[in-house]
């Protein structure tokens, strides 16, 4: 195991109806003016819109709100964000969403103390070290574990670039995990947000790193925790354990738990940001289609213990000869997420041919992944993974 710091300060405020007792005193702590963010509506739809603005008039916050924040958010709308900061001298943001509103409002934090524009702001990638303004999220989605992490990712579409950004100071300091806030969540956006949860365990598991058996039994666990909650959620959207435990997974899943002490770049990351970059994709939709792919690529004599330690102790799969074993760890990956209704080819979410080399490019130049990654891949090999996408896999 390698060394490491765990810095997970945020203050979590997990369950049911918490909300109208401890919000107002949560954010009394940082100040009155509050900056309201939230994304393209699903929160006006089912009411947590006007109870959290209820809330915010009965304790006389004054607010201005930053609405419509896309998924995959935009520069020009966090620019947007900062800008409002300003005019209203925002103490304290309430992001109320997704990983999409969230990842916005930390960079609208950090834009706020920073002279550089926004968009340079996010070219300093992970070593942010300036001041933000502190952040409460009230969680709607349980994907990407923003809600109790340093990092945000974010798009400009004009120059085709999605890149992640991130720094101590933009790690929330209270979240709010109501189960009940993912009632409404629809069955595709369950399913993407449970193949990011996943695949943010996967990145961290196929590390080179060893002797973690700390992280790798953590990882299994929650790995076995949404395969198990991900299909009972989408039958019963109102499944309130279902719903729990998708949420904490989401948390625990990204918030260092089982990527310290390991070394290495993702890799499936990388490579989706550039799908999502170039066409816009949900991003946990990206994830499911890539992860098979680079699994079934980079499974070799080298790599296969860690394959068949996946297929076993996340899949319970018994087979004793280990080339075996591991194709059918792939195997029950990918046949989850079909099942789970996730388009499987990159045809199917309006992605051909065309761009793929470019992709690739940008995919390496924007990681580490030729250099560290678990398997290290360079264009070429990341233009296979994307080209094998393009078709459905046969075991
Ligand atoms: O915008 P609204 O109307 O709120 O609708 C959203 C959006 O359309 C909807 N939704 C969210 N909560 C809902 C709901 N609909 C009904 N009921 C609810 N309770 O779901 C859609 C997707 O929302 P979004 O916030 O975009 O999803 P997600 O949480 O998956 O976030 C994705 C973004 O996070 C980035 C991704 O790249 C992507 O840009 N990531 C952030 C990470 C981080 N900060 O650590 C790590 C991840 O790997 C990821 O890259
Ligand atoms: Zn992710």
């Amino acid at each position: 195991m390698d060394n490491f710091r765990f810095y997970a300060p945020t203050d979590i405020r997990f369950g049911e109806n918490r909300l109208s007792d401890e919000l107002a005193d949560v954010l009394n702590t940082y100040g009155k003016k509050v900056l309201l963010v939230y994304g393209g509506g699903s929160i006006k739809k089912n009411g947590l819109y006007d109870t959290v603005v209820e809330i915010l008039r009965a304790n006389q916050n004054t607010f201005v709100e930053l609405s419509g924040v896309e998924p995959n958010p935009r520069v020009e709308t966090v620019r947007q964000g900062i800008e409002l900061c300003r005019e209203n001298d925002v103490e304290v943001i309430l992001a109320v969403g997704g990983g999409s509103t969230i990842d916005c409002a930390k960079v609208v934090a950090a834009g706020f103390y920073s002279e550089k524009d926004a968009w340079d702001l996010v070219l300093e990638r992970r070593s942010y070290s300036g001041e933000a303004l502190p952040i409460v999220t009230i969680l709607t989605l349980a994907a990407t574990g923003s809600e109790m992490n340093s990092g945000a990712v974010i798009s400009n579409l004009a120059v085709n670039q999605k890149l992640g950004v991130g720094g101590t100071s933009m790690i929330p300091k209270v979240s709010f995990l109501d189960p009940k806030n993912t009632f409404t969540v629809p069955k595709n956006q369950t399913a993407a947000g449970s193949a990011d949860i996943l695949s943010h365990l996967i990145e961290n598991y196929f590390k080179k790193t060893e002797g973690t058996d700390v992280q790798d039994s953590v990882a299994e666990g929650l790995m076995r925790t949404v395969i198990k909650n991900c299909p009972i959620a989408m039958q019963e959207p109102e499944n309130y354990d279902a719903r729990a435990n998708l949420m904490w997974s989401s948390s625990l899943a990204l918030n260092g738990l089982t990527g310290s002490g390991k070394t290495g770049a993702w890799s499936c990351h990388p490579m989706e940001h550039e799908l999502s970059a170039f066409y816009d994709i949900t991003h946990g939709v990206g994830l499911a289609i890539l992860t098979p792919r680079w699994m079934e690529y980079v499974l070799s004599e080298a790599t296969v213990d860690k394959f068949v330690q996946f297929a076993r102790n996340v899949w319970g799969i018994t087979e004793s000869d280990k080339k075996i074993a591991a194709k059918k760890g792939i195997k029950a990956l990918y046949e989850f997420f079909e099942s789970c209704g996730i388009p499987m080819t990159l045809p199917e979410v309006g992605i051909g041919e065309e761009k793929l080399k470019v992709m690739a490019k940008q995919a390496v130049d924007h990681s580490t992944i030729k250099v560290n990654a678990y398997v290290p891949l360079d264009c070429q090999d990341v233009e296979t993974i994307y080209r094998k996408s393009l078709v459905k896999m046969t075991f």
